[in-house]
C-alpha cells in the first residue's frame, strides 16, 4: 500500500478512507419556501440533525441550473445554482454551515453529458455540420440514403435508441446526435481537448468555494470505443451485458483512466484532502479497482453490494471480493444499500425475490412485505456500518423508510418511465420528500401542503419527530451505530471471519464482532455475549438473535 496515500499530513488517515456519507438528494430533503421542491437554505436548516445524526459528510445530488429533464443530472450551467434550489449564495451559507458542524460537503459533477440548454449545445446546433462547436459533442451524419437512419444502433439507457436527428439553421432533416440517456441529455465528446480544460475549470470553481470532493457521475461512461460500433447486447443498464465477457463500446473503456489522472492533479494541487468518488457500474471488482488506483479517484461506489442478495454466503463473498481488489491498488472499500436510482433497501428487502429487484416498483406489481423488508433493512445497515471502509447512506433511509410503491402514475417524472410508455416504472418511488414530523400536509417537508411527489401514508409515523428519542426507533439505531463505529474505529478494521453455517454471519473486526442472522430459527448469542447494539429486540430473554437481525458483541481480549 502506497503510505503516501493513507497518511494525511497530519498522520491520521485522511477523513474518507472510512467517512459515513449522507447522500441528500436535495429536490426532495427539505423545502425552505413551500413551492413543494427542496432546495438549499431547506439542506442548511438541517445540519443540525445531520450533526446529530453523525455523519462525517454529505454528497447532494446536482443543484445546478438545470431544465430538469432528469431532475438536475441535466446541467445548464455547471457554475451556478437553478433557481429551484436557490442562489450561489445559498450553496455559499450551507457549505460554511456544514464546515462548523465539521461535517464535509462533496457535491455531483455530471461529465458524461450536458443539457441540450447548455450554451455549448445552443452553439453546436447553431454552427452546423463539421464546426469546431460541434466538435464538443458527438455529432455524425445519420445511415441510409438521406442519412435518415442513426449512425449505429445504440440504445438510451432510459429506453428507445441513443440518437436524435436534428434540424439545420436551413431548416433540412440533419446530423444526428448522441444521448446515452435523455435526448435533452447529449453526451459530450471527450476526446476534444477544450472538453477536458473545461471540466479542469469547473472542478476548480468548486474547490476555491470550498467544497471537499465530487462525486463523479457516470464515470465509466466518458469515453467510447473507437468508430462507436455497433452492440448487439442488452443496452437499456448502466453497465450493459457481461455473458460474453466483452465490454460494451459505450462503457468503461481504457480511455477513462487518463481523464480522472488528470483531475487528481487538480485536487492534490489544493489544499485539505479533496476526493473524487466514482459512479461506475463496472464489474467484476477488479475492473472497478482500476477506478481507485492511486493517481486516479479515492474511491467508487460498490454496487455489486447493493445489488447482492440476503444470504451470508453472498454478502461474505462480495465483501471479501471488494475488500481484496481494493486492498490490491491501496483503496478503501465502500458500501451503498440505498441511493436515488435504486429501490430502497427497505423495500427491497421485503420482496420474495432473494435481494429484491432494484428497478422501481409500481402499483401493479408485487408489493413488499414492509415489516420483513425494514427488520432487513435494519439488520443490513448494522452489517454494512461495521465493515472497515467508507458507508455511504441515502436520505431517509436512517428512518426506515420504504420507497413509494403505489404512485399515480400521473404524477410520475422520472424520463426511465416517460420514455419506455411506462415499460419501465423508473425511480420516483425512492425520492419522496422527507417526512420531518408526524403532522402536517406535507408531513414537515415544507411550509406549505406542496411536495412535488406525494408521501404514502406509512411516512407519517416514520417522520423524523416520532423516532427522535424513541428507544427502538430506527433513527436511534443509526446514531448508535454511527457512534459506535466512531468509537471503535472500525472504519480503519480489519474482518476476521468465523464459520457459522449457511444461515449466519460472524466476523470480527478489531473489539466488535458482528453476527447476523438469516435463518429461521432463532440464534443462540454466546453466554458471556456483552451487546453493544442490536437491530432489533433480541429473543428469550436475551439470550438468542431473531432471524433477520443482527448485533454488534463487544470483543473482550
Ligand atoms: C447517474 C445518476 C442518475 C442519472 C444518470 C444520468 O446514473 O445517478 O440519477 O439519471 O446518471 O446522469
Ligand atoms: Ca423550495
Amino acid at each position: 500500500m502506497p503510505a503516501d496515500s493513507v497518511e494525511s499530513p497530519e498522520g491520521s488517515a485522511p477523513w474518507w478512507r472510512d467517512a459515513v456519507i449522507y447522500q441528500v438528494y436535495p429536490r426532495s430533503f427539505a423545502d425552505s419556501n413551500g413551492d413543494g421542491i427542496g432546495d438549499l437554505p431547506g439542506v442548511t436548516s438541517k445540519i443540525p440533525y445531520l450533526a446529530n445524526l453523525g455523519v462525517d459528510a454529505v454528497w447532494l445530488s446536482p443543484f445546478y441550473v438545470s431544465p430538469q429533464a432528469d431532475a438536475g443530472y441535466d446541467v445548464a450551467d455547471y457554475r451556478d445554482i437553478d433557481a429551484v434550489f436557490g442562489t450561489l449564495a445559498d450553496a455559499d451559507a450551507m457549505l460554511q454551515a456544514a464546515a462548523a458542524h465539521g461535517i464535509k460537503v462533496v457535491v455531483d459533477l455530471v461529465p458524461n453529458h450536458t443539457s441540450d440548454e447548455h450554451d455549448w449545445f445552443v452553439e453546436a446546433l447553431a454552427a452546423g455540420p463539421g464546426s469546431p462547436e460541434r466538435n464538443r459533442y458527438v455529432f455524425r451524419d445519420g445511415q441510409g440514403e438521406d442519412g435518415e437512419l442513426p449512425p449505429n444502433n445504440w440504445r438510451s439507457v432510459f429506453g428507445g435508441g441513443a440518437w436524435e436527428r436534428v434540424v439545420e439553421a436551413d431548416g433540412s432533416p440533419g446530423q444526428w446526435y448522441l444521448h446515452i440517456f435523455d435526448l435533452k441529455q447529449p453526451d459530450l465528446n471527450w476526446e476534444h481537448p477544450e472538453v477536458r480544460e473545461e471540466f479542469h475549470e469547473i472542478l476548480r470553481f468548486w474547490l476555491d468555494r470550498g467544497v471537499d470532493g465530487f462525486r463523479v457521475d457516470v464515470a465509466h461512461g466518458l469515453i467510447k470505443e473507437e468508430g462507436l460500433p455497433d452492440w448487439d447486447h442488452e443496452q437499456e443498464l448502466l453497465h450493459g451485458s457481461d455473458d460474453t465477457g466483452a465490454r460494451p463500446p459505450m462503457w468503461d473503456q481504457d480511455g477513462v483512466h487518463e481523464v480522472y489522472r488528470g483531475w487528481r492533479q487538480v485536487l492534490d494541487a489544493y489544499p485539505g484532502d479533496r476526493m473524487l468518488v466514482a459512479e461506475a457500474w463496472v464489474e467484476p471488482a477488479e475492473r472497478l479497482a482500476m477506478y481507485v488506483r492511486p493517481d486516479e479517484m479515492h474511491q467508487a461506489f460498490n454496487f455489486e453490494y447493493l445489488t447482492a442478495a440476503w444470504r451470508g454466503p453472498d454478502l461474505r463473498a462480495v465483501i471479501d471480493r471488494s475488500l481484496a481488489a481494493d486492498e490490491s491498488v491501496g483503496a478503501p472499500t465502500t458500501w451503498v444499500l440505498s441511493n436515488h436510482d435504486v429501490v430502497r433497501h427497505s423495500t427491497r428487502l421485503g420482496l420474495s425475490v432473494a435481494g429484491g429487484r432494484t428497478t422501481g416498483i409500481g402499483a401493479d406489481d408485487p408489493q413488499p412485505d414492509a415489516a420483513l423488508g425494514l427488520r432487513r433493512a435494519r439488520a443490513a445497515s448494522t452489517l454494512m456500518l461495521a465493515l472497515p471502509g467508507s458507508a455511504y447512506l441515502y436520505q431517509g433511509e436512517e428512518l426506515g423508510l420504504p420507497d413509494h410503491t403505489a404512485l399515480p402514475d400521473a404524477v410520475r417524472q422520472d424520463p426511465a418511465y416517460l420514455r419506455t410508455g411506462g415499460a419501465h416504472i423508473g425511480r420516483d418511488g425512492c425520492r419522496i420528500p422527507m417526512p420531518w414530523s408526524g403532522e402536517g400536509a406535507s408531513l414537515g417537508f415544507g411550509p406549505s401542503a406542496r411536495s412535488w411527489l406525494p408521501q404514502p401514508e406509512s411516512y407519517v409515523s416514520l417522520a423524523a419527530d416520532r423516532q427522535v428519542g424513541v428507544e427502538g426507533s430506527t433513527l436511534e439505531l443509526y446514531r448508535a451505530l454511527l457512534r459506535l463505529r466512531r468509537e471503535h474505529r472500525v472504519g480503519l478494521g480489519r474482518l476476521e471471519w468465523a464459520d457459522a453455517g449457511a444461515d449466519a454471519l460472524d466476523v470480527r473486526n478489531g473489539s466488535v464482532r458482528v453476527l447476523v442472522n438469516f435463518g429461521d430459527r432463532p440464534l443462540p448469542l454466546p453466554a458471556d455475549a456483552d451487546v453493544l447494539v442490536a437491530s432489533g429486540p433480541l429473543a428469550d430473554g436475551g439470550s438468542a438473535l431473531p432471524s433477520d437481525t443482527a448485533v454488534w458483541l463487544r470483543v473482550q481480549d
